[in-house]
């Protein structure tokens, strides 16, 4: 069995609502999960993001900011809470398809260190894929060692599993078709990139225009930077618009699609 994963991830702005709390967009995590039964990658690895669960939670009990005071601790858990309450959806929207989808909560095997993955504890994981499973991860609010808590993006994660799982490729689904050298939803004028190099990548990490709304965990600019050392250690990344049919499964496949291809 190849045991090289597809990792896939699925932005919070695809599947949520983004501008209304708590509400997630079940035609698009139906679809998707439609697409991700057609595409019969294996193994597959599934993390999606927050969006309009985790966000608002976060922000509301300043959770990315770390542990200040015994309030934020209710928020912490709530944060969490919206994010498992996120998660059973997708992961029912593809056992409804047939599929061994299995959520799993980053929050029981990473501690942060500003931020940052410290430590991770992937023996589960790697054997629920070799079980056969389909782990289905998300973004969540984690223990940090040096700030209390923390929020760590479901980019971190899909990046941190690209590498240590020797990934086949990075699918990253968002609400745009890549990576523009504009902002598309203000500026007319923003164009498509379809190819980066790693150096390219580099170099226009600081200088990207894509996610619009607030974002706890930094937009278009944080996915850049996360996709360098996955880009950099040999795998190739795809961002591609998860809103427009049939893009995912293209792209799990490895097929031709519209989007921002970036290989080293
Ligand atoms: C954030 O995850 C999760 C929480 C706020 C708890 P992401 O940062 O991956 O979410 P999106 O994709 O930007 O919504």
């Amino acid at each position: 069995m190849n045991l090289r994963p597809v990792v896939l991830k699925l932005g919070g702005s695809v599947i949520t609502e983004k501008a209304k709390p708590l509400t997630p967009n079940l035609k698009a995590v139906k679809r998707l999960a439609e697409e991700i039964s057609d595409a019969k990658v294996t193994p597959l690895i599934v993390v999606h993001g927050g969006g309009s669960f985790g966000h608002p939670v976060a922000s509301m009990y300043k959770i990315a900011k770390g542990f200040t005071n015994k309030g934020q601790l209710v928020g912490f858990s709530k944060t969490h809470e919206a994010m498992v309450s996120l998660n059973k959806i997708v992961v029912q929207s593809l056992l409804d398809k047939g599929l061994p989808a299995f959520g799993m909560p980053p929050s029981s095997f990473v501690i942060t260190k500003k931020g940052r993955i410290h430590f991770f504890q992937e023996e589960t994981l790697k054997q629920a894929v070799e079980t056969g499973l389909i782990p289905v991860l998300y973004g969540d609010a984690v223990l940090d060692v040096d700030t209390g808590f923390a929020i760590l993006s479901g980019d971190q994660i899909s990046a941190f599993l690209a590498v240590r799982m020797k990934a086949e490729r990075l699918v990253m689904g968002v609400d745009v078709d890549g990576v523009y050298t504009a902002d598309p939803k203000t500026d007319p004028s923003a164009r498509l990139k379809r190819h980066l190099t790693l150096a390219e990548l580099r170099k226009m990490k600081g200088q990207v225009g894509g996610a619009t709304v607030t974002d706890v965990t930094g937009g278009m600019l944080g996915k850049m930077s996360e996709l360098i050392t996955p880009v950099a250690q040999g795998v190739n990344a795809l961002i591609v618009n998860a809103l427009k049919p049939g893009n995912i499964c293209k792209a799990l496949r490895g097929e031709e699609v519209i989007g921002t291809r970036i290989e080293r």
